[in-house]
C-alpha cells in the first residue's frame, strides 16, 4: 500500500520514502485507503470487475482461440485439466488477447516453464507476479515481485525464519499442535476439514513464525484471503474496503510487537526465531520498521500470504486426492514410510498456486514463439505438473511416483519457494499423526472450490473420520 499510489517516477520515490519515514504504517494504510476510494469514485477502471459464472465447455469442444485461461471459474468447474491439455498438445506457448485481464502468453509445458523460471535475466518478476493489477494505493513491494539484486538482499533478510536450524527447533512444536487439533476432531460425524484442520494448522504455524498473538491467529488467515482474493488482481471475491480496513488492527499489533521486542533485546534478552526478532537482530534490517516501513509490511504480508493458501490447500487436496484414488490410501496405510514421497506427490497433484507471471525484458523466443519485450507471460505450474511429457498418468495421485520430487509447484530459480521445507514438514507431520489416529477420512461430497485464477483452493471439504482400530 502506498499513499502515493501508482505514481512511480524517480522524482516521486524520494518523496514517498520520506513520507513513509514520518508516518506509522497504520496511518499510511489509512491514507492509501482514502486514496483508493477517491480513485474508485473518479476512475471506473479502478472499480472491482464483476465476474459472472457461466458453464465452461470441455477442452476438446472449444476453439483454441476461445480458450480463456484467465477465467476464475475454470478450477471450480473442473475444466482446467482438459483446457491445459489442449494447449500443451496444440499450442504450448499460447497467446490470448481476450479476457478480463488483458493480453498474455500461457506457457504450459514443463520444460518451457522450467527454462523460463531459471532465466531471471530475461524474464522479470517485476512489477507483479499475478495476472491482474492491485488496486490503486495497494502497490506493496514484496521481494517475490523484485529482480536481483534487490530481491536477493530482501530474501536474505527474512529467510532465517524458515532456515533448517529454525525448522529443527519448530518440529516438536508443530507436532504437538497437530496432535492437539487432531485430538479435538469429532469422530463419526461430518465436519468441514478446511476450517477445522487446514486453516487451523496453517494459522497456528503463521502465528508462531511471526510471534503473533496466538488467540488472534485467524486474523492472519483473514487478511491473507482478502489480499489474495482481490478481484482485479486474481479474479477473487474480496471487498476492497475490507482489504484495507482489516489490515489496520493487524499492523497496530505488529508495531506493538516490534517496539516490545526491541526493548527486550536492548535489555539483553536472546532474540527468538520469529520474523521480527530476526529482522531486529540483523544490522542491515534492525531499523526497517522505522526507516522502510512499507518494505517491512511487504515482507510481513509475503510470509502471511505465502504460508497460508498454499500449505492449507495441500492439506485439503491430499485428503480429497486420497479419496479419489482409494488404492493409494490403502498403499499408504500398508506402508507409512511412503509419507515423505507422498507429500511431494500431493503438492504436485494439487499445485496450490496455478502460475507465476513474468515480463519479457527483451525480445525473445519461448517454445518456438516470438515474444516481444514487455509482454506478459504466465508460467502455468498447474499445467507443467500435469505434463504427460514429464509425468506418467499425471492426473493420478501415485504416492510412490518415482519423480514426484521433480514437481514445479514451488517454482524454480531465484524465487523458488522460501517456505518449501516448512510446508513439507507440516504436511509430513500431519499425515504421520493422522495415520496414528484414524483408519479413514471419508470425503462426503464434492468440495467447494475457490473462485480465482491464481489459487487452486478449497473453501469447504466435508469429511467423516473413522477411529483407528
Ligand atoms: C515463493 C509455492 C509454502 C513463502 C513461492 C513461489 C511458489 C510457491 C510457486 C514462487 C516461485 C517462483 O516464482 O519461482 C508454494 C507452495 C507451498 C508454499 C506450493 C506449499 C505447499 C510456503 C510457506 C511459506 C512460503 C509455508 C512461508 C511461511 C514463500 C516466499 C516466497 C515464496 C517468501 C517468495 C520467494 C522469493 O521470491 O524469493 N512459493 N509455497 N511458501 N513462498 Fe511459497
Amino acid at each position: 500500500m502506498n499513499v502515493l499510489g501508482q505514481v512511480k517516477t524517480s522524482v516521486v520515490d524520494p518523496v514517498r520514502s520520506r513520507v513513509e519515514q514520518v508516518f506509522p504504517i497504520d496511518v499510511l494504510v489509512k491514507a492509501a485507503h482514502a486514496y483508493n476510494r477517491t480513485r474508485r469514485l473518479v476512475d471506473k477502471s479502478e472499480r472491482s470487475p464483476i465476474f459472472v459464472e457461466r458453464p465452461i465447455p470441455d477442452g476438446p469442444d472449444i476453439a483454441l482461440a476461445d480458450i480463456d485461461m484467465s477465467n476464475p471459474f475454470l478450477y471450480r468447474q473442473g475444466q482446467w485439466e482438459s483446457h491445459f491439455k489442449r494447449l500443451r498438445d496444440e499450442s504450448p506457448v499460447h497467446f490470448q488477447d481476450k479476457g478480463p485481464f488483458g493480453p498474455f502468453w500461457s506457457v504450459t509445458r514443463y520444460e518451457d516453464i522450467l527454462a523460463m523460471d531459471k532465466n531471471h535475466q530475461v524474464f522479470s518478476a517485476e512489477p507483479s507476479i499475478i495476472i491482474g493489477k492491485f488496486p490503486a494505493g495497494f502497490d506493496i513491494k514484496m521481494f517475490i515481485a523484485m529482480d536481483p539484486p534487490k530481491h536477493d538482499a530482501q530474501r536474505a533478510a527474512v529467510q532465517g525464519v524458515v532456515a533448517p536450524k529454525n525448522l529443527k527447533e519448530l518440529e516438536g512444536l508443530i507436532r504437538s499442535r497437530v496432535q492437539e487439533v487432531l485430538d479435538g476432531l469429532p469422530v463419526g460425524e461430518p465436519f468441514n476439514w478446511v476450517d477445522r484442520v487446514s486453516i487451523e494448522l496453517t494459522g497456528r504455524m503463521l502465528a508462531t513464525l511471526l510471534d503473533y498473538p496466538y488467540e488472534l491467529r485467524r486474523e492472519l488467515t483473514v487478511i491473507s484471503d482478502l489480499a489474495s482474493g482481490v478481484p482485479a488482481a486474481t479474479g477473487g471475491t474480496s471487498d476492497l474496503d475490507e482489504v484495507f480496513t482489516s489490515c489496520i488492527p493487524i499492523l497496530r499489533r505488529v508495531m506493538h510487537l516490534w517496539g516490545d521486542k526491541k526493548a527486550r533485546l536492548a535489555a539483553g534478552e536472546e532474540p527468538g526465531y520469529d520474523l521480527i526478532s530476526l529482522l531486529l537482530a540483523d544490522e542491515s534490517t534492525k531499523d526497517m520498521m522505522e526507516r522502510r516501513p512499507m518494505e517491512f509490511l511487504g515482507n510481513f504480508l509475503l510470509l502471511v500470504i505465502g504460508g497460508n493458501d498454499t500449505t492449507r490447500n495441500s492439506m485439503s487436496g491430499g485428503v480429497y486426492a486420497l479419496n479419489k484414488f482409494p488404492d493409494e490410501f490403502a498403499k499408504l496405510k500398508a506402508n507409512p514410510k511412503l509419507i515423505p514421497n507422498m507429500v511431494s506427490e500431493i503438492i504436485r497433484w494439487q499445485t496450490p498456486l496455478a502460475y507465476m507471471a513474468r515480463r519479457a525484458k527483451e525480445d525473445t523466443v519461448v517454445g518456438g514463439q516470438q515474444i516481444k519485450k514487455g509482454e506478459k507471460l504466465l508460467m502455468w505450474y498447474a499445467s507443467g505438473n500435469r505434463d504427460e511429457r514429464h509425468f506418467d498418468s499425471p492426473e493420478k495421485l501415485i504416492i510412490d511416483r518415482k519423480n514426484a520430487r521433480n514437481h514445479i509447484a514451488f517454482g524454480f530459480g531465484v524465487h523458488r519457494c522460501m517456505g518449501n521445507r516448512l510446508a513439507e514438514l507440516q504436511l509430513r507431520i500431519l499425515w504421520e499423526e493422522l495415520l496414528e489416529r484414524f483408519d479413514d477420512i471419508k470425503v462426503l461430497e464434492e468440495p467447494e472450490i475457490v473462485q480465482s485464477t491464481f489459487v487452486r483452493g478449497y473453501s469447504k471439504l466435508m469429511v467423516e473420520l473413522t477411529k483407528r482400530q
